[in-house]
């Protein structure tokens, strides 16, 4: 706490990690509209630090060997996105972004899909979209766990493990379907178990068996084929879309798409129980191909940091974020991808006039 003006004000600590390619130009833009959000209400202290794709070109490392115990000491982690094209596509996630989600327990990926005023979006329909993907984050399909096995012979073969714990479902669908009892009560539970015949078969089972303890949840399967296809067709069906790693990586790209840009969908790695400091990014990539130019859509960021404060406690600040968005939004300022002319720093820069 620090004393202002006779008032005490509560200080965050925030890890900052903007990362390659445009995560530079959206982290700068969201941190602006963050300490402007906190001004004479809270303090956000933030340390930056330089990991990713372009720090493992010069240490060989994404981060430092104690990277994890330094980020551990903070409330919460600001992030931006990491890869470069000239750097092994496998490392990022292995090496920076599933190493702090697992290490920190962050099991729920929070990923709401929403309608931006005054934002056209690619489908006709004028029904208001607004559901969250709570995609699992530890396990499932990218545990990473497998080989390759005598590659270079014709007999050569790839094996990729999906692991499904009792536990690990448990505790996402718990999330869920509490998170649900908060929203409109209705939890689409996604799977492939007609093809997926053990882990997912196991997946549906324990969801069927969390639900029961939630009877004022109504809870929906949903094939992740029909529920792509459901996205597009009826959207404003879904409320709470409960689903795995890898299906649920897609669908948020899909939900992102639905609100018009990739540029516009924030999300939260999240450790529920608060033993760990929680995530928050846009769930998009470091986008070489706009890298660099100053356009990069920065509403997917203010958004994560406005999940942040939200997570942090300050609920009022993160509300009026939001709110500011939409007012610029419906006022065109917007960055190309969304067919508006504005620089991703005209973006913030308005956001912060709007609070
Ligand atoms: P991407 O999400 O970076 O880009 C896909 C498309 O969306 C591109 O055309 C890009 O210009 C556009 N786009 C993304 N964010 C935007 C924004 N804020 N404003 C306007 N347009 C935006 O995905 P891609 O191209 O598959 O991957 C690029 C790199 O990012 C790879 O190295 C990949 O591994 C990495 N990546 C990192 C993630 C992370 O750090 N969490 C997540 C996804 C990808
Ligand atoms: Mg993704």
């Amino acid at each position: 706490m620090t004393e202002k003006k006779g008032k005490f004000m509560k200080v965050y600590a925030i890890a900052v990690v903007p990362g390659d390619g445009i995560g530079k130009e959206i982290i700068p833009a969201g941190l602006k509209v963050l300490q402007a959000a906190a001004k004479n209400n809270f303090h956000i202290q933030t340390d930056a630090f330089p990991w990713g794709a372009g720090f493992y070109k010069e240490s060989g490392r994404f981060m430092p060997e104690d990277g994890l115990d330094i980020l551990k000491k903070y409330d919460a982690i600001y992030f931006g996105s990491v890869g470069l094209p000239d750097v092994d596509d496998t490392l990022p996630a292995k090496d920076f972004t599933f190493k702090v989600r697992n290490h920190f327990r962050q099991y729920v990926n929070y990923r709401p899909v929403r309608t931006y005023p005054g934002v056209t979006r690619p489908l006709r329909t004028e029904k208001p979209i607004d559901f969250v993907v709570v995609r699992e984050n530890n396990e499932g399909e990218f545990v990473q766990v497998g080989s390759q096995v005598v590659p270079n012979f014709p007999e050569g073969m790839g094996v990729d493990v999906s692991i499904f714990t009792r536990r690990g479902i448990e505790r996402i669908a718990h999330y869920a379907f509490q998170l649900a009892q908060k929203r409109r009560k209705k939890v689409t539970a996604v799977t492939k178990s007609n093809t997926l015949i053990h882990s997912l078969t196991y997946w549906d089972r324990v969801i069927r068996e969390a639900g029961s303890k939630y009877p004022d949840v109504d809870l929906e399967r949903m094939y992740i084929d029909n529920c792509s296809a459901n996205f597009v067709l009826h959207p404003e069906v879904f409320d709470v879309v409960l689903t795995t790693n890898l299906f649920g990586d897609i669908l948020s790209d899909l939900g992102g798409a639905l609100m018009g840009s990739l540029g516009l969908a924030g999300s939260g790695n999240l450790n529920p129980e608060r033993e760990y400091p929680s995530m928050f990014e846009p769930i998009h990539g470091s986008a070489p191909d706009i890298a660099g130019k100053g356009i990069a859509n920065p509403l997917g960021t203010v958004w994560s940091g406005a999940m942040m404060l939200d997570h942090l406690g300050e609920s009022a600040a993160s509300v009026r974020i939001m709110e500011a968005v939409d007012r610029v939004c419906l006022a065109g300022i917007l960055t190309p991808d969304v067919g508006g002319r504005a620089k991703t720093n005209d973006v913030a820069e308005a956001i912060v006039e709007h609070l």
